[in-house]
């Protein structure tokens, strides 16, 4: 008898080319299919609440799978602009299929030295685009509050040492809330992180960081770590990164700046210019998953001076002992908690060496541009507030005059109709929706759509 685990080649090939047909059946879907489709949930989570496996055939399962997956949002959609998209790109499917079929260690670079070769590559790259010097280092991560997780325990550990409830970090109000997890699941105490405020245009207010600062000097709490935001989530905001850099180096305190969302931005021409400073951070979260388009799993954590990020994470153990560890490669699992892990860079190796930065530079300005006219728009239609311009492809706009109720009343309607797929988020107590662009396949077309949506919601 066969062992089910292990099929021939030709077994194989039979299942990948089933694979194959639901692959060209998603990937035809493009913006006929909705957006999101909330109506028949409660249907699919009976039918799919199971205690034990029933067992059935691949066939079935796909189809399972493709009646599930057209239930909720529909994250390759080009129409979702809801929280901070993540595209999908089929590159990603392509890489993590490989790196799966390969399974390859690429924790230490014995192991597989050739294949952490390539996830290093991918690194450097990444670490260049930044500016960072040679003796930069950084590991590809699960995603943006990993690598933030990552880089807050590097500053931790490089400005406090073992005393690490004896620092604090400041952030501004519009902080991704991963930095304040991190801070306090890493040992941070809760009234040594300091929420500064930001200006009007939702940018961390650099006068307010200098007095928090000066304060925090003289007492027995340290500024350690200032996190500057490369692109907020509420609104895309990007914060003065070379006068926070220079402030806080004043004051001997790390700089991370949260890349998440905007850090890929650096390759177009506005990013180059809004980003100034980014180089000169000690650390840098980035997440490919965002702004390369790729499906859900890669974020980076970049640190200028990579020992530094191995002195908080290196711990021996006898059996990894290695037979030969002259490599001038790193041994990731020496830089972040991970020990097991996938071989993940090769979803960004397989993308860049297949296209180059190109297409992620254009379509990034694409995306901008959908956001600045949209927010032209709204603007010159006295039924908005639209408060922020947009710094990267982010816009937040409400109902001029009337409560929180019917602004969001206005985004569930636009949602209902299927096209985009929009959220909403508060700032300064008040309720606003927000059109985040950021994927590969928006075009005029969605911002047509979307602006037909507003229009006609509006008009019923
Ligand atoms: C600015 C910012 N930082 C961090 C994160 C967290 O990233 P992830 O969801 O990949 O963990 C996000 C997510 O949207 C974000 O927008």
């Amino acid at each position: 008898m066969s062992n089910v685990l292990e099929p021939t080649p030709k077994e194989f090939r039979a299942v990948m080319e089933r694979v194959l047909d639901f692959s060209e059946t998603v990937l035809a879907r493009g913006a006929g299919a909705r957006a999101s489709d909330s109506s028949r949930i409660d249907e699919m989570l009976t039918r799919l609440d199971e205690k034990e496996p029933a067992r059935a055939d691949l066939d079935e399962l796909l189809t399972t799978l493709a009646a599930a997956a057209a239930t909720g949002s529909d994250h390759l959609h080009p129409g979702f602009l809801a929280y901070v998209p993540i595209a999908g790109a089929p590159v990603s499917a392509v890489a993590d299929y490989l790196a799966a079929l390969l399974n390859p260690y690429v924790g230490v670079q014995w192991d597989s030295p050739a294949m952490v070769q390539l996830e290093w590559n991918a690194l450097r790259w990444m670490s260049r685009l930044f500016g960072y010097p040679e003796q930069a280092r950084g590991v590809f991560t699960s995603g943006g509050s990993l690598a933030n997780f990552t880089a807050v325990v590097t500053a931790r550990h490089a400005r406090l040492g073992n005393n690490y409830a004896q620092g604090r970090i400041f952030m501004s109000d519009q902080t991704h809330h991963s930095i304040e997890r991190a801070a306090l699941i890493s040992g941070v105490k809760p009234e040594c992180i300091v929420t500064v405020p930001s200006d009007a245009n939702l940018r961390l207010d650099v006068g307010a960081l200098d007095e928090a600062l000066t304060d925090a000097g003289t007492s027995d709490e340290p500024p350690f770590l200032v996190i500057a935001n490369a692109g907020t989530t509420n609104t895309g905001a990007v914060d003065p990164i070379q006068e926070i850099v220079d402030l806080a180096h004043r004051h001997g305190a790390w700089v991370h700046v949260d890349g998440a969302y905007g850090g890929v931005f650096v390759l177009t021409q506005h990013g180059r210019r809004i980003l100034q400073g980014i180089d000169q951070a000690d650390s840098i979260t980035l997440d490919p998953h965002k702004g390369f388009f790729l499906s859900m799993g890669l974020g980076c954590v970049l640190v200028k001076e990579g020992a530094a990020m191995r002195a908080a994470y290196m711990a021996e153990a006898a059996y990894l002992s290695p037979a030969d560890d002259t490599s001038s490669l790193p041994n990731f699992a020496d830089y972040s908690l991970e020990l097991t892990r996938p071989f993940r860079g090769l979803r960004l190796w397989l993308a860049l060496k297949l296209y180059g930065w190109e297409p992620f530079a254009q379509a990034l300005e694409t995306n901008r541009s959908l956001a600045v006219r949209l927010h032209q728009h709204l603007s010159e239609d006295p039924r908005f507030d639209v408060p922020w311009k947009p710094d990267l492809s982010t816009v937040a706009f409400r109902l001029r005059d009337r409560d929180d109720a019917a602004t969001l009343r206005l985004m569930k309607a636009i949602n209902q109709r299927g096209r985009v797929l929009l959220s909403s988020t508060t700032i300064g107590g008040r309720s606003y929706i927000r059109a985040c662009f950021l994927s590969h396949r928006s075009s005029d077309a969605t911002l047509d759509n979307l602006l037909a949506d507003i229009r006609e919601c509006l008009a019923t």
